[in-house]
């Protein structure tokens, strides 16, 4: 069975307030979800490995540390992911970015995928899948069987908020991918939203509705 962190961190705590806020506007909302993004990429980077490099301080020679060139891919779930890749980036500005576009059919709730490219390698990479939401986890399941139909097999899912159910969808339709969220919230609503939650993250992000 795959593992599910929840980064309690208490800046992370902090800022998802006023993410969730509906009375934060479109330019707060999305400076915040970049900087929880940021802030998570530096716990979901712990395991990265290292390697040893010898160098010279002004003071000494000695051997440090520095990553083992281990390549990372960030894909995005369009389009409310987008807001999540340049925080991620910040530290790990050698990612390459693959995009996934899926949308929710409001009627049925299940995921169409209308877009999809990634880097070329994706056999050789370790992929962080982003999206601000996990909901019912159709859209995470489905951009997870896209990534693996292409290729992936090392991925990661990180997201700002996600429900028990999609949680536990996720883990059923995909037991190799730990799943990286910041709050782990009460339930879905009649139309398949989070409570408490953010409301649409997309249409928070973007300003449209
Ligand atoms: C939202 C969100 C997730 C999805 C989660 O996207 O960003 O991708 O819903 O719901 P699920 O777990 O039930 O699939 P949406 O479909 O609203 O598209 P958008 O990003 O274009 O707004
Ligand atoms: N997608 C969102 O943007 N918000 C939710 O609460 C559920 C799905």
């Amino acid at each position: 069975m795959s593992k599910v962190y929840v980064f309690d961190h208490p800046l992370i705590q902090h800022k998802l307030t006023y993410i969730r806020d509906i009375n934060t506007g479109t330019k707060e909302f999305r400076e915040l979800v970049d900087e929880v993004a940021t802030l998570m990429a530096f716990e979901i980077t712990r395991d990265l490995p290292l390697e040893d490099k010898t160098i010279e301080t002004p003071v000494t020679k000695m051997t440090s540390k520095i990553l083992s060139g281990k390549k990372i891919g960030i894909v995005p779930i369009l389009r409310a992911g987008i807001g999540m890749v340049e925080g991620v980036l910040k530290l790990i500005p050698a990612a390459k970015v693959g995009h996934i576009g899926l949308y929710r059919d409001p009627e049925t709730l299940e995921p169409v995928e209308y877009y999809a490219k990634l880097p070329a390698d994706v056999a050789e990479r370790e992929f962080i899948v982003v999206d601000p939401m996990l909901a019912t986890g159709g859209s995470a399941i489905e951009a997870i069987n896209s990534l693996k139909k292409r290729g992936a097999v090392n991925i990661k899912f990180m997201c700002l908020i996600a429900a028990p159910e999609g949680v536990q969808a996720l883990q059923d339709a995909h037991n190799d991918v730990d799943v990286y969220i910041a709050a782990l919230d009460d339930k879905l609503d009649e139309h398949g939203y989070i409570v408490p939650g953010l409301g649409d993250a997309g249409d928070r992000l973007f300003g449209t509705k």
